[in-house]
């Protein structure tokens, strides 16, 4: 039996949302009153009823955690293949197709992955190649050997000029490098339908994924998308997605006092009437870092649109800032003690680190250094964090703590499907697309615009 079946362990890890600190009746006078949320009960209840309409269809992604059932098989048997053969597993792509697959690794997997000696590692080495810096480009080419490096090429659209140029790029150096034996070395993910990258890949004979119809980039990471880099790398893809099932148990109840999503995201948007246009991810971990890098793509690219679905203009959104506990104590929360009440600020908090370090004797002459001795790294980190809030909180600033008891490919699951239908949830309240991206598209076109591409 794998431990995510058993029904004791998966409540042990469910993570912990504490809202308390976005009230008025711990924070003051910014906080949000708890009758403005009973106020807008009837809102609520409409956008959860809306939510669960549009799983079917326009909120595809939902279902993600469960009827892959014969993409995990596949993917594990591709996993197996690249294990197998290659001791560099290189992606390409930008946004929603890198930022997963970095976030998850970077949760999952040691925090030195690819320094670690091959044995170690137990995995190829992963390097996620979301920029077209041509200094990143060519330095790439310095740490890989082509013979023994296998490209895993992610592009819904099948038509993003990074990537395609990547593409381009490792296609040319494949072929000098190997011969005709370089469709062996480039895996695709892209749409089963449209785009460029499906014709390549069946014209040469390309292992293929699919990214399934109505998954949009940055809800993809529980598709082809994220798993992949995720199995090859020796994460337990299906206990990722028994968490993200978990949490969609959780996110099933249409009453927001019960569902940790639905709650979360109308804090923020009460927030944002209240003048906070930035909310801070800040994780108390390194290994949760890229999940709010992650987050910040979801966040800012589902809700910074200029019209609501009436095409009434409303120039709507939250800055996301990303912040690294305990880092960052020494660098912003400065600004979020003592500088404006415009932000909200989410602690990602862990009970249970996967390590335990001592602080040891050294130095016990010195009391103002010795009262550290004893203590562990783990007790360090957990205190900072805990104080941060209490300092936070005492300034009068709004902020909240999801705490995870460990992590582990189940929570992890849980939190990206948490921050999914938050977002989700946030998009209905704000009564606009949260699935689109024009601002972006605009771009996209002005490149090929400009790099002359037909028509
Ligand atoms: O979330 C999104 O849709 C975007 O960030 C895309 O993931 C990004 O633009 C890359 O697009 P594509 O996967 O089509 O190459």
């Amino acid at each position: 039996m794998k431990r995510y079946e058993d029904r004791a362990w998966r409540a042990s890890m469910r993570i912990k949302v504490d809202f308390n600190n976005m009230l008025c009746t711990h924070v003051g006078k910014h906080g949000i009153d708890p009758a403005q949320i009973q106020a807008r009960a009837e809102q609520y209840k409409a956008a959860a009823a809306a939510m669960e309409a549009k799983r079917a269809e326009g909120m595809k992604w939902r279902n993600l955690p469960h009827n892959q059932d014969g993409v995990v098989k596949e993917l594990l048997e591709a996993a197996k293949y690249v294990r197998e053969n290659f001791e560099t597993f290189v992606v390409l792509g930008i946004g929603g197709s890198a930022l997963g697959p970095i976030a998850v690794h970077q949760a999952l997997r040691n925090l030195r992955y690819n320094d670690l000696p091959a044995a170690k590692r137990g995995g190829p080495k992963l390097y996620v190649e979301d920029n077209v810096d041509p200094e990143r480009m060519a330095s790439l080419f310095e740490v890989i050997d082509l013979e023994h490096t296998c490209f895993n090429v992610i592009t819904k659209s099948g038509s993003t000029s990074e990537t395609m140029s990547q593409l381009l790029l490792f296609t040319d150096a494949l072929r000098r490098a190997v011969g005709d034996k370089w469709p062996r070395h480039i895996i695709a993910t892209t749409d089963e339908n449209k785009g460029n990258l499906i014709k390549i890949a069946r014209e040469h004979g390309l292992r293929t994924f699919y990214v399934p119809d109505g998954v949009g980039g940055r809800f993809s990471e529980l598709c082809p998308v994220g798993l992949l880099a995720a199995a090859v790398c020796g994460i337990d893809i299906e206990e990722l997605l028994a968490g993200a099932a978990y949490m969609d148990g959780l996110c099933g109840e249409a009453d927001i006092w019960k569902n940790p999503a639905y709650m979360l995201a109308a804090l923020e948007v009460l927030a944002m009437e209240k003048g906070c246009n930035i909310g801070v991810l800040m994780p108390y971990a390194d290994s949760l870092k890229y999940i709010a890098d992650w987050y910040a793509q979801l966040w800012a690219e589902s809700l910074g649109k200029n019209k609501d679905l009436d095409g009434n203009p409303v120039h709507t959104g939250q800055t996301p800032v990303k912040a690294l506990g305990v880092t960052d104590q020494h660098s912003q929360v400065q600004l979020y003690t003592e500088g404006p009440f415009d932000k909200v600020i989410t602690f990602l908090a862990v009970e249970e680190y996967r390590n335990r370090v001592d602080i040891p004797h050294a130095f016990d002459g010195l009391p103002d250094v010795a009262f550290l001795s004893g203590h562990t790294f783990n007790e360090l980190i957990r205190c900072e964090q805990r104080a941060t809030e209490y300092a936070v909180t005492k300034s009068g600033h709004m902020n909240k703590t999801i705490t995870l008891p460990e992590v582990n490919p189940f929570t992890i699951g849980q939190l990206l499907y948490l921050f999914e239908v938050q977002t989700a949830f946030a998009g209905e309240l704000l009564h606009i697309n949260a699935f689109d991206q024009p601002g972006v598209e605009e771009g996209k076109n002005d490149t090929y615009r400009i790099l002359g591409k037909p028509g």
